[in-house]
Protein backbone atom coordinates (compact mmCIF):
# COMPACT_ATOMS: atom_id res chain seq x y z
CA UNK A 1 0.00 0.00 0.00
CA UNK A 2 0.89 3.12 -0.57
CA UNK A 3 2.25 5.72 2.25
CA UNK A 4 -1.17 7.18 4.04
CA UNK A 5 -2.10 10.60 3.68
CA UNK A 6 -3.40 12.21 6.80
CA UNK A 7 -7.17 13.88 6.60
CA UNK A 8 -8.20 15.87 9.29
CA UNK A 9 -12.14 15.68 9.48
CA UNK A 10 -14.15 17.11 12.74
CA UNK A 11 -16.30 15.17 14.99
CA UNK A 12 -17.74 18.36 16.72
CA UNK A 13 -21.46 18.21 17.03
CA UNK A 14 -21.69 21.01 14.24
CA UNK A 15 -20.16 18.65 12.00
CA UNK A 16 -21.75 15.54 12.67
CA UNK A 17 -25.29 17.78 12.49
CA UNK A 18 -24.49 18.26 8.74
CA UNK A 19 -23.31 14.79 7.85
CA UNK A 20 -19.50 14.30 9.08
CA UNK A 21 -20.29 10.82 10.02
CA UNK A 22 -21.46 10.22 6.27
CA UNK A 23 -18.32 11.74 4.38
CA UNK A 24 -15.73 10.28 6.57
CA UNK A 25 -17.49 6.78 5.31
CA UNK A 26 -17.50 8.03 1.79
CA UNK A 27 -14.16 9.45 1.69
CA UNK A 28 -12.85 5.69 2.96
CA UNK A 29 -14.81 4.07 0.46
CA UNK A 30 -13.46 6.07 -2.63
CA UNK A 31 -10.06 5.67 -1.28
CA UNK A 32 -10.07 2.05 -0.60
CA UNK A 33 -11.47 1.93 -4.34
CA UNK A 34 -8.91 3.73 -5.69
CA UNK A 35 -6.55 2.09 -3.78
CA UNK A 36 -5.54 4.93 -1.71
CA UNK A 37 -4.15 4.75 2.17
CA UNK A 38 -5.59 7.68 4.01
CA UNK A 39 -5.63 8.22 7.18
CA UNK A 40 -8.31 10.07 9.44
CA UNK A 41 -8.12 12.02 12.41
CA UNK A 42 -11.39 13.01 14.02
CA UNK A 43 -10.28 16.42 14.70
CA UNK A 44 -12.31 19.16 16.64
CA UNK A 45 -13.85 21.96 14.91
CA UNK A 46 -12.16 24.77 13.37
CA UNK A 47 -14.87 26.98 14.30
CA UNK A 48 -15.25 28.04 10.60
CA UNK A 49 -18.65 26.58 11.09
CA UNK A 50 -20.29 27.73 7.81
CA UNK A 51 -17.82 25.62 5.92
CA UNK A 52 -18.45 21.85 8.22
CA UNK A 53 -18.18 19.58 7.09
CA UNK A 54 -14.75 20.93 6.70
CA UNK A 55 -12.04 18.50 5.80
CA UNK A 56 -8.30 19.24 5.60
CA UNK A 57 -5.05 17.26 3.73
CA UNK A 58 -1.89 17.53 5.43
CA UNK A 59 0.55 18.31 2.46
CA UNK A 60 4.04 19.25 2.86
CA UNK A 61 3.12 22.79 2.58
CA UNK A 62 1.11 22.61 5.86
CA UNK A 63 -2.73 21.79 6.53
CA UNK A 64 -5.54 22.41 3.25
CA UNK A 65 -8.47 23.26 3.56
CA UNK A 66 -12.17 21.46 1.62
CA UNK A 67 -15.42 22.73 2.37
CA UNK A 68 -17.82 22.48 2.87
CA UNK A 69 -17.75 19.14 2.04
CA UNK A 70 -21.07 16.93 1.03
CA UNK A 71 -20.88 13.15 0.24
CA UNK A 72 -21.74 13.88 -2.92
CA UNK A 73 -18.49 15.48 -3.75
CA UNK A 74 -15.86 13.22 -2.50
CA UNK A 75 -15.31 11.62 -6.12
CA UNK A 76 -14.96 14.87 -7.70
CA UNK A 77 -12.50 15.57 -4.78
CA UNK A 78 -10.59 12.26 -5.46
CA UNK A 79 -10.29 13.26 -9.31
CA UNK A 80 -9.03 16.59 -8.55
CA UNK A 81 -6.44 14.93 -6.65
CA UNK A 82 -7.27 16.40 -3.57
CA UNK A 83 -4.65 14.61 -0.95
CA UNK A 84 -1.90 16.38 -2.90
CA UNK A 85 -3.90 19.66 -2.57
CA UNK A 86 -5.13 19.81 -6.14
CA UNK A 87 -7.35 22.58 -7.00
CA UNK A 88 -11.10 22.34 -6.64
CA UNK A 89 -14.00 25.02 -6.34
CA UNK A 90 -14.32 23.66 -2.32
CA UNK A 91 -10.06 24.24 -2.07
CA UNK A 92 -9.59 27.18 0.43
CA UNK A 93 -5.69 26.83 0.45
CA UNK A 94 -3.99 26.88 4.13
CA UNK A 95 -5.91 26.63 6.43
CA UNK A 96 -4.36 28.62 9.01
CA UNK A 97 -4.14 31.78 6.06
CA UNK A 98 -8.11 31.61 6.47
CA UNK A 99 -8.73 35.26 6.90
CA UNK A 100 -11.20 34.57 9.13
CA UNK A 101 -8.78 31.81 11.17
CA UNK A 102 -5.96 33.99 10.56
CA UNK A 103 -7.48 37.19 11.97
CA UNK A 104 -8.11 35.45 15.20
CA UNK A 105 -6.19 35.73 18.66
CA UNK A 106 -6.61 31.72 19.95
CA UNK A 107 -5.02 31.27 23.13
CA UNK A 108 -7.61 28.97 24.78
CA UNK A 109 -8.84 27.57 21.61
CA UNK A 110 -4.97 27.63 20.23
CA UNK A 111 -5.35 23.49 19.49
CA UNK A 112 -9.51 23.14 19.05
CA UNK A 113 -9.14 21.68 15.64
CA UNK A 114 -5.85 21.51 15.82
CA UNK A 115 -5.27 18.31 17.37
CA UNK A 116 -6.64 15.01 18.21
CA UNK A 117 -8.74 15.79 21.07
CA UNK A 118 -8.50 12.16 22.61
CA UNK A 119 -4.19 11.90 21.86
CA UNK A 120 -2.23 13.56 25.51
CA UNK A 121 0.86 13.08 23.17
CA UNK A 122 -0.65 15.15 20.39
CA UNK A 123 -1.86 17.58 24.16
CA UNK A 124 1.79 17.59 25.51
CA UNK A 125 2.95 18.17 21.94
CA UNK A 126 0.84 21.22 21.97
CA UNK A 127 1.92 23.11 25.18
CA UNK A 128 -0.69 20.89 27.25
CA UNK A 129 0.01 20.01 31.20
CA UNK A 130 2.53 22.53 31.33
CA UNK A 131 0.40 24.75 33.08
CA UNK A 132 -0.44 21.96 35.67
CA UNK A 133 3.23 20.64 35.70
CA UNK A 134 4.26 24.62 37.02
CA UNK A 135 1.27 24.51 39.12
CA UNK A 136 2.71 21.46 41.16
CA UNK A 137 5.68 23.36 42.12
CA UNK A 138 4.19 26.12 43.28
CA UNK A 139 1.98 27.17 46.44
CA UNK A 140 -1.69 27.47 46.42
CA UNK A 141 -1.45 30.91 47.29
CA UNK A 142 1.19 31.63 44.58
CA UNK A 143 -1.26 29.85 42.01
CA UNK A 144 -4.71 32.02 43.18
CA UNK A 145 -2.17 35.11 43.06
CA UNK A 146 -1.34 34.11 39.19
CA UNK A 147 -4.60 33.87 38.27
CA UNK A 148 -5.73 37.24 39.70
CA UNK A 149 -2.89 38.75 38.20
CA UNK A 150 -3.63 37.48 35.22
CA UNK A 151 -7.21 39.36 35.19
CA UNK A 152 -9.02 36.28 33.98
CA UNK A 153 -12.88 37.21 34.87
CA UNK A 154 -15.54 34.38 34.65
CA UNK A 155 -16.80 33.52 31.01
CA UNK A 156 -20.03 32.11 31.90
CA UNK A 157 -21.64 35.52 32.50
CA UNK A 158 -20.85 37.43 35.25
CA UNK A 159 -17.55 38.29 34.57
CA UNK A 160 -16.66 38.19 38.47
CA UNK A 161 -12.95 37.25 39.03
CA UNK A 162 -11.78 33.91 38.69
CA UNK A 163 -9.05 34.33 41.44
CA UNK A 164 -10.88 36.74 43.95
CA UNK A 165 -13.43 33.55 43.99
CA UNK A 166 -10.64 30.89 44.41
CA UNK A 167 -8.97 32.73 46.96
CA UNK A 168 -12.24 32.50 49.08
CA UNK A 169 -12.00 28.69 49.01
CA UNK A 170 -8.75 28.53 49.34
CA UNK A 171 -8.71 30.57 52.90
CA UNK A 172 -12.04 28.74 53.93
CA UNK A 173 -11.30 25.51 56.40
CA UNK A 174 -12.92 22.59 55.89
CA UNK A 175 -12.47 18.51 55.34
CA UNK A 176 -13.43 18.65 52.08
CA UNK A 177 -13.64 21.51 48.83
CA UNK A 178 -15.28 20.48 45.34
CA UNK A 179 -14.04 21.71 41.96
CA UNK A 180 -17.36 22.23 39.55
CA UNK A 181 -17.26 22.82 35.91
CA UNK A 182 -20.60 24.58 34.77
CA UNK A 183 -20.98 23.47 31.41
CA UNK A 184 -24.83 24.11 31.07
CA UNK A 185 -24.42 26.31 28.22
CA UNK A 186 -27.46 27.56 27.95
CA UNK A 187 -27.59 30.73 26.29
CA UNK A 188 -29.09 31.13 22.72
CA UNK A 189 -26.56 30.81 20.00
CA UNK A 190 -23.46 30.14 22.28
CA UNK A 191 -21.59 26.74 21.82
CA UNK A 192 -17.86 27.93 23.35
CA UNK A 193 -18.33 25.24 25.95
CA UNK A 194 -19.08 22.92 23.76
CA UNK A 195 -16.08 23.14 20.96
CA UNK A 196 -13.69 23.60 23.78
CA UNK A 197 -15.34 19.91 25.69
CA UNK A 198 -15.26 18.22 22.29
CA UNK A 199 -11.88 19.68 20.69
CA UNK A 200 -9.67 19.94 24.17
CA UNK A 201 -10.74 18.24 26.60
CA UNK A 202 -7.66 18.12 27.96
CA UNK A 203 -7.20 21.86 28.61
CA UNK A 204 -10.60 21.53 30.61
CA UNK A 205 -9.67 18.56 33.02
CA UNK A 206 -5.86 20.29 33.39
CA UNK A 207 -7.45 23.86 34.44
CA UNK A 208 -9.93 21.68 37.13
CA UNK A 209 -6.80 20.15 38.59
CA UNK A 210 -5.05 23.34 38.89
CA UNK A 211 -8.03 24.80 40.41
CA UNK A 212 -8.23 22.07 42.91
CA UNK A 213 -4.22 22.16 43.62
CA UNK A 214 -4.86 26.33 44.07
CA UNK A 215 -7.70 25.40 46.50
CA UNK A 216 -7.15 22.36 48.33
CA UNK A 217 -10.18 20.94 46.43
CA UNK A 218 -9.97 17.02 45.36
CA UNK A 219 -12.78 16.28 43.93
CA UNK A 220 -14.67 17.86 40.79
CA UNK A 221 -17.53 17.65 38.75
CA UNK A 222 -18.41 18.94 34.97
CA UNK A 223 -22.27 19.53 35.06
CA UNK A 224 -22.75 18.80 30.94
CA UNK A 225 -26.32 19.80 29.55
CA UNK A 226 -27.47 16.43 28.17
CA UNK A 227 -28.20 18.10 24.97
CA UNK A 228 -24.37 17.08 24.54
CA UNK A 229 -23.93 13.81 23.96
CA UNK A 230 -20.65 13.83 21.99
CA UNK A 231 -19.39 16.42 24.29
CA UNK A 232 -20.15 13.86 27.41
CA UNK A 233 -18.45 10.99 25.71
CA UNK A 234 -15.54 12.85 25.15
CA UNK A 235 -14.93 13.90 28.21
CA UNK A 236 -15.39 10.23 29.96
CA UNK A 237 -13.00 9.09 27.41
CA UNK A 238 -10.70 11.89 28.09
CA UNK A 239 -10.98 11.79 31.97
CA UNK A 240 -10.03 7.99 31.60
CA UNK A 241 -7.04 8.53 29.67
CA UNK A 242 -5.32 11.70 31.98
CA UNK A 243 -6.43 9.21 35.04
CA UNK A 244 -4.34 6.18 33.36
CA UNK A 245 -1.41 8.49 32.83
CA UNK A 246 -1.22 10.05 35.90
CA UNK A 247 -2.24 13.44 35.71
CA UNK A 248 -5.36 12.69 37.82
CA UNK A 249 -5.79 10.69 41.07
CA UNK A 250 -4.40 10.23 44.24
CA UNK A 251 -0.95 11.08 43.41
CA UNK A 252 -0.60 13.54 40.56
CA UNK A 253 2.24 12.61 38.16
CA UNK A 254 4.10 11.07 41.30
CA UNK A 255 3.72 14.66 43.73
CA UNK A 256 1.09 13.81 46.98
CA UNK A 257 -1.31 15.93 44.98
CA UNK A 258 -4.83 14.26 44.53
CA UNK A 259 -7.50 15.54 42.29
CA UNK A 260 -10.07 13.31 40.32
CA UNK A 261 -13.24 14.44 38.92
CA UNK A 262 -16.59 13.24 36.98
CA UNK A 263 -19.12 14.25 34.38
CA UNK A 264 -22.82 14.87 35.45
CA UNK A 265 -25.14 15.01 33.06
CA UNK A 266 -27.43 17.91 33.32
CA UNK A 267 -31.04 18.03 34.24
CA UNK A 268 -32.45 20.21 30.80
CA UNK A 269 -33.35 23.60 32.70
CA UNK A 270 -31.99 27.10 32.08
CA UNK A 271 -32.03 27.66 35.29
CA UNK A 272 -30.01 24.84 36.12
CA UNK A 273 -26.62 26.83 34.59
CA UNK A 274 -27.43 29.31 37.55
CA UNK A 275 -24.42 28.41 39.91
CA UNK A 276 -26.40 28.12 43.12
CA UNK A 277 -29.07 26.02 41.75
CA UNK A 278 -26.95 23.82 39.31
CA UNK A 279 -25.50 22.61 42.66
CA UNK A 280 -29.28 21.69 44.13
CA UNK A 281 -29.68 20.04 41.25
CA UNK A 282 -25.70 18.22 41.89
CA UNK A 283 -27.39 17.22 44.81
CA UNK A 284 -30.04 15.35 43.31
CA UNK A 285 -32.80 18.02 43.92
CA UNK A 286 -34.73 20.19 41.62
CA UNK A 287 -32.78 23.11 40.49
CA UNK A 288 -33.94 25.80 41.97
CA UNK A 289 -31.83 28.98 43.14
CA UNK A 290 -30.32 29.19 46.70
CA UNK A 291 -30.63 32.97 48.41
CA UNK A 292 -26.90 34.09 48.99
CA UNK A 293 -24.93 34.82 51.22
CA UNK A 294 -23.82 31.80 52.26
CA UNK A 295 -21.13 32.45 48.78
CA UNK A 296 -20.81 28.77 47.26
CA UNK A 297 -17.19 29.84 47.54
CA UNK A 298 -17.91 29.20 51.29
CA UNK A 299 -21.10 27.25 51.62
CA UNK A 300 -21.42 25.25 48.04
CA UNK A 301 -21.86 21.59 46.99
CA UNK A 302 -23.07 19.61 49.97
CA UNK A 303 -22.18 22.09 51.98
CA UNK A 304 -18.72 22.69 51.41
CA UNK A 305 -16.37 25.23 50.24
CA UNK A 306 -17.05 25.51 46.34
CA UNK A 307 -14.98 26.99 43.10
CA UNK A 308 -18.11 27.36 40.35
CA UNK A 309 -16.55 28.38 37.34
CA UNK A 310 -17.49 28.36 33.58
CA UNK A 311 -15.76 25.81 31.17
CA UNK A 312 -13.91 28.52 29.27
CA UNK A 313 -12.73 30.63 32.57
CA UNK A 314 -10.96 26.71 33.31
CA UNK A 315 -10.30 25.90 30.79
CA UNK A 316 -7.79 29.17 29.96
CA UNK A 317 -6.41 28.47 33.43
CA UNK A 318 -3.54 26.49 31.92
CA UNK A 319 -2.04 28.95 29.36
CA UNK A 320 -2.09 31.34 32.50
CA UNK A 321 0.02 29.26 34.64
CA UNK A 322 2.40 27.85 31.39
CA UNK A 323 2.98 31.45 29.62
CA UNK A 324 2.50 33.75 33.06
CA UNK A 325 -0.32 36.18 34.14
CA UNK A 326 1.21 38.80 32.30
CA UNK A 327 1.49 37.36 28.97
CA UNK A 328 -2.59 36.98 28.94
CA UNK A 329 -2.71 40.12 30.52
CA UNK A 330 -1.36 41.61 27.58
CA UNK A 331 -4.26 40.85 25.85
CA UNK A 332 -7.54 42.94 25.63
CA UNK A 333 -8.88 46.78 27.15
CA UNK A 334 -9.65 48.11 30.73
CA UNK A 335 -10.59 45.86 33.33
CA UNK A 336 -11.85 43.27 30.29
CA UNK A 337 -8.26 41.38 30.02
CA UNK A 338 -7.52 38.54 27.93
CA UNK A 339 -10.03 37.19 25.26
CA UNK A 340 -12.95 35.97 24.40
CA UNK A 341 -14.44 33.08 22.30
CA UNK A 342 -17.13 34.92 20.16
CA UNK A 343 -20.05 33.03 19.23
CA UNK A 344 -21.67 34.27 15.51
CA UNK A 345 -25.15 32.99 15.22
CA UNK A 346 -28.36 33.75 14.17
CA UNK A 347 -28.76 35.23 10.55
CA UNK A 348 -25.61 35.42 9.81
CA UNK A 349 -23.23 34.19 6.70
CA UNK A 350 -20.05 33.49 8.48
CA UNK A 351 -21.44 31.41 11.52
CA UNK A 352 -18.93 30.16 14.17
CA UNK A 353 -16.36 30.80 16.64
CA UNK A 354 -13.85 34.08 17.01
CA UNK A 355 -11.53 34.07 19.60
CA UNK A 356 -10.36 37.51 20.26
CA UNK A 357 -9.28 40.21 22.14
CA UNK A 358 -11.80 42.67 24.00
CA UNK A 359 -11.91 45.84 22.31
CA UNK A 360 -13.30 44.91 18.88
CA UNK A 361 -16.48 45.69 18.11
CA UNK A 362 -19.57 44.35 17.41
CA UNK A 363 -19.33 45.87 13.61
CA UNK A 364 -15.69 44.12 13.75
CA UNK A 365 -17.48 40.52 14.77
CA UNK A 366 -20.65 41.07 12.06
CA UNK A 367 -18.94 42.15 8.91
CA UNK A 368 -15.54 41.58 9.44
CA UNK A 369 -15.64 37.77 10.62
CA UNK A 370 -19.29 36.99 9.88
CA UNK A 371 -19.77 38.55 6.46
CA UNK A 372 -23.13 40.58 7.13
CA UNK A 373 -26.44 38.58 7.17
CA UNK A 374 -26.63 35.13 5.65
CA UNK A 375 -30.37 36.14 4.02
CA UNK A 376 -28.47 39.11 2.35
CA UNK A 377 -30.65 41.93 3.68
CA UNK A 378 -29.61 44.86 6.15
CA UNK A 379 -28.90 43.48 9.97
CA UNK A 380 -30.98 45.08 12.03
CA UNK A 381 -30.55 44.05 15.57
CA UNK A 382 -28.09 41.80 17.39
CA UNK A 383 -28.84 40.20 20.77
CA UNK A 384 -25.33 39.70 22.70
CA UNK A 385 -25.05 38.07 25.91
CA UNK A 386 -27.78 34.97 25.39
CA UNK A 387 -31.52 35.81 26.63
CA UNK A 388 -30.99 38.00 28.81
CA UNK A 389 -29.03 40.31 26.85
CA UNK A 390 -30.11 43.34 25.13
CA UNK A 391 -31.17 43.90 21.46
CA UNK A 392 -28.11 46.21 20.21
CA UNK A 393 -29.34 48.77 17.29
CA UNK A 394 -26.41 49.89 14.78
CA UNK A 395 -26.15 52.89 17.10
CA UNK A 396 -24.33 50.91 19.16
CA UNK A 397 -22.20 48.49 17.25
CA UNK A 398 -19.02 50.86 17.34
CA UNK A 399 -19.22 50.44 21.42
CA UNK A 400 -15.84 48.13 22.00
CA UNK A 401 -16.67 44.92 23.22
CA UNK A 402 -15.34 45.29 27.23
CA UNK A 403 -17.37 44.65 30.26
CA UNK A 404 -17.68 47.89 31.74
CA UNK A 405 -18.47 49.75 28.48
CA UNK A 406 -21.42 47.27 27.72
CA UNK A 407 -22.73 47.97 31.01
CA UNK A 408 -22.65 51.55 29.89
CA UNK A 409 -25.14 50.92 27.33
CA UNK A 410 -27.27 48.69 29.67
CA UNK A 411 -25.94 45.38 27.77
CA UNK A 412 -23.65 42.81 28.82
CA UNK A 413 -20.96 41.11 27.02
CA UNK A 414 -22.07 37.45 28.87
CA UNK A 415 -20.79 34.41 27.43
CA UNK A 416 -20.07 36.01 23.88
CA UNK A 417 -22.61 35.08 21.98
CA UNK A 418 -24.38 37.35 19.37
CA UNK A 419 -27.42 36.20 18.03
CA UNK A 420 -27.75 38.69 14.44
CA UNK A 421 -31.38 39.77 12.86
CA UNK A 422 -32.14 41.03 9.51
CA UNK A 423 -34.53 43.61 8.43
CA UNK A 424 -37.63 41.74 8.82
CA UNK A 425 -37.54 40.88 12.60
CA UNK A 426 -40.46 42.28 14.68
CA UNK A 427 -38.73 43.52 18.16
CA UNK A 428 -42.12 43.71 19.61
CA UNK A 429 -42.78 40.05 19.44
CA UNK A 430 -38.49 39.83 20.23
CA UNK A 431 -39.45 41.54 23.58
CA UNK A 432 -42.84 39.02 24.24
CA UNK A 433 -40.62 35.98 23.59
CA UNK A 434 -38.08 36.95 26.13
CA UNK A 435 -40.67 37.44 29.13
CA UNK A 436 -42.28 34.21 27.36
CA UNK A 437 -38.78 32.32 28.24
CA UNK A 438 -38.79 33.53 31.31
CA UNK A 439 -41.86 32.90 32.24
CA UNK A 440 -41.07 29.33 31.07
CA UNK A 441 -38.03 28.86 32.65
CA UNK A 442 -38.78 30.71 35.71
CA UNK A 443 -37.63 28.34 38.92
CA UNK A 444 -40.55 30.21 40.83
CA UNK A 445 -38.82 30.86 44.01
CA UNK A 446 -39.27 34.93 43.80
CA UNK A 447 -42.33 36.47 42.79
CA UNK A 448 -40.78 39.14 40.49
CA UNK A 449 -39.90 36.44 38.20
CA UNK A 450 -42.44 33.73 38.62
CA UNK A 451 -45.52 35.82 38.52
CA UNK A 452 -44.05 39.31 37.07
CA UNK A 453 -42.76 37.15 33.29
CA UNK A 454 -46.43 35.65 33.43
CA UNK A 455 -47.74 39.25 33.39
CA UNK A 456 -45.17 40.68 31.30
CA UNK A 457 -45.95 38.54 28.73
CA UNK A 458 -49.61 39.49 28.56
CA UNK A 459 -49.08 43.08 29.06
CA UNK A 460 -46.45 43.05 25.72
CA UNK A 461 -48.86 41.00 24.13
CA UNK A 462 -51.40 43.84 24.65
CA UNK A 463 -48.93 46.56 23.51
CA UNK A 464 -48.73 44.51 20.00
CA UNK A 465 -52.58 44.21 19.20
CA UNK A 466 -53.03 47.83 20.60
CA UNK A 467 -55.01 47.42 23.77
CA UNK A 468 -54.72 50.81 25.61
CA UNK A 469 -50.80 50.71 24.44
CA UNK A 470 -49.94 54.19 26.71
CA UNK A 471 -51.37 52.42 29.95
CA UNK A 472 -49.27 48.99 28.91
CA UNK A 473 -46.38 50.48 28.61
CA UNK A 474 -46.25 52.60 31.78
CA UNK A 475 -47.41 49.03 33.34
CA UNK A 476 -44.87 47.14 31.50
CA UNK A 477 -41.53 49.73 32.44
CA UNK A 478 -42.89 49.74 36.05
CA UNK A 479 -43.17 45.75 36.04
CA UNK A 480 -39.36 46.18 34.79
CA UNK A 481 -38.18 48.06 38.01
CA UNK A 482 -39.57 45.53 40.08
CA UNK A 483 -38.48 42.46 38.36
CA UNK A 484 -34.84 44.34 37.68
CA UNK A 485 -34.55 45.54 41.90
CA UNK A 486 -36.39 42.61 43.14
CA UNK A 487 -35.56 39.02 41.52
CA UNK A 488 -33.38 36.63 43.44
CA UNK A 489 -31.30 36.01 40.62
CA UNK A 490 -30.22 37.47 36.98
CA UNK A 491 -32.89 35.27 35.19
CA UNK A 492 -35.56 37.21 36.70
CA UNK A 493 -33.18 40.28 37.32
CA UNK A 494 -32.29 40.79 33.78
CA UNK A 495 -35.23 39.35 31.54
CA UNK A 496 -35.52 43.48 31.46
CA UNK A 497 -32.61 43.93 29.50
CA UNK A 498 -34.19 42.29 26.09
CA UNK A 499 -37.19 43.79 26.75
CA UNK A 500 -36.65 47.53 27.43
CA UNK A 501 -33.64 47.62 24.69
CA UNK A 502 -36.51 46.24 21.95
CA UNK A 503 -38.99 49.05 23.12
CA UNK A 504 -36.64 51.83 23.71
CA UNK A 505 -34.49 51.21 20.59
CA UNK A 506 -37.05 49.99 18.05
CA UNK A 507 -40.09 52.17 19.52
CA UNK A 508 -41.73 51.62 15.91
CA UNK A 509 -42.51 47.78 16.17
CA UNK A 510 -44.42 48.56 19.48
CA UNK A 511 -46.76 50.91 17.25
CA UNK A 512 -45.05 53.63 19.64
CA UNK A 513 -43.62 57.15 18.22
CA UNK A 514 -39.85 57.65 18.04
CA UNK A 515 -38.97 59.85 20.92
CA UNK A 516 -36.13 61.29 22.66
CA UNK A 517 -37.96 59.38 25.69
CA UNK A 518 -38.29 56.06 24.22
CA UNK A 519 -34.74 55.86 23.59
CA UNK A 520 -33.40 55.99 26.56
CA UNK A 521 -31.76 52.92 27.96
CA UNK A 522 -32.15 51.04 30.96
CA UNK A 523 -30.53 51.92 34.19
C1 LIG B 1 -30.38 32.04 34.65
C2 LIG B 1 -28.90 31.86 34.61
C3 LIG B 1 -28.34 30.91 33.77
C4 LIG B 1 -26.95 30.73 33.73
N1 LIG B 1 -26.43 29.79 32.88
C5 LIG B 1 -25.10 29.59 32.86
C6 LIG B 1 -24.55 28.61 32.01
O1 LIG B 1 -25.25 27.93 31.27
N2 LIG B 1 -23.19 28.46 32.02
C7 LIG B 1 -22.39 29.21 32.85
O2 LIG B 1 -21.17 29.02 32.83
N3 LIG B 1 -22.88 30.15 33.64
C8 LIG B 1 -24.22 30.35 33.69
N4 LIG B 1 -24.72 31.29 34.54
C9 LIG B 1 -23.80 32.02 35.43
C10 LIG B 1 -23.52 31.22 36.71
O3 LIG B 1 -24.52 31.50 37.66
C11 LIG B 1 -22.17 31.58 37.33
O4 LIG B 1 -22.03 32.95 37.37
C12 LIG B 1 -20.99 30.97 36.57
O5 LIG B 1 -21.13 29.59 36.45
C13 LIG B 1 -19.72 31.26 37.33
O6 LIG B 1 -18.60 30.86 36.56
P1 LIG B 1 -17.60 31.92 35.94
O7 LIG B 1 -17.24 32.86 37.07
O8 LIG B 1 -16.45 31.14 35.47
O9 LIG B 1 -18.34 32.63 34.88
C14 LIG B 1 -26.11 31.51 34.58
C15 LIG B 1 -26.68 32.47 35.41
C16 LIG B 1 -28.06 32.65 35.43
C17 LIG B 1 -28.63 33.69 36.33
S1 LIG C 1 -35.51 35.35 39.51
FE1 LIG C 1 -36.75 33.65 38.70
S2 LIG C 1 -35.30 32.01 38.38
FE2 LIG C 1 -34.32 33.52 39.75
S3 LIG C 1 -34.82 32.83 41.81
FE3 LIG C 1 -36.44 34.22 41.23
S4 LIG C 1 -38.02 32.86 40.38
FE4 LIG C 1 -36.14 31.69 40.42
Amino acid sequence: MNHAIRLYIPRDTAAVAVGAEDVVNAIEQEAQRRELNVDIVRNGSRGLLWLETLVEVQTPSGRVAYGPVDVTDVVSLFEADWLHGGPHPLFHGLTEEIPYLKNQERLTFARVGVTDPLSIFEYQAHGGFQGLEKALSMTPAAIVDEVVESGLRGRGGAAFPTGIKWKTVLVTDADQKYIVCNADEGDSGTFSDRMLMEGDPYALIEGMAIAGLATQATYGYIYVRSEYPLAISTLEDAIAHARAAGWLGRNIRGSDHAFDLEVRQGAGAYICGEETSLLESLEGKRGLVRAKPPLPAIRGLFGKPTVINNVISLATVPIILARGAGFYRDYGMGRSRGTLPFQLAGNIKHGGLVEKAFGLSLRDLLYGFGGGSASGRPLRAVQVGGPLGAYLPESQWDVPLDYEAYIGISAMVGHGGLVAFDETVDMSEMAEYAMAFCAIESCGKCTPCRIGAVRGTEVINKIRHNEQREEHVYLLRDLCDTMLAGSLCALGGMTPYPVLSALNHFPEDFGLPRTSTTTEVVD
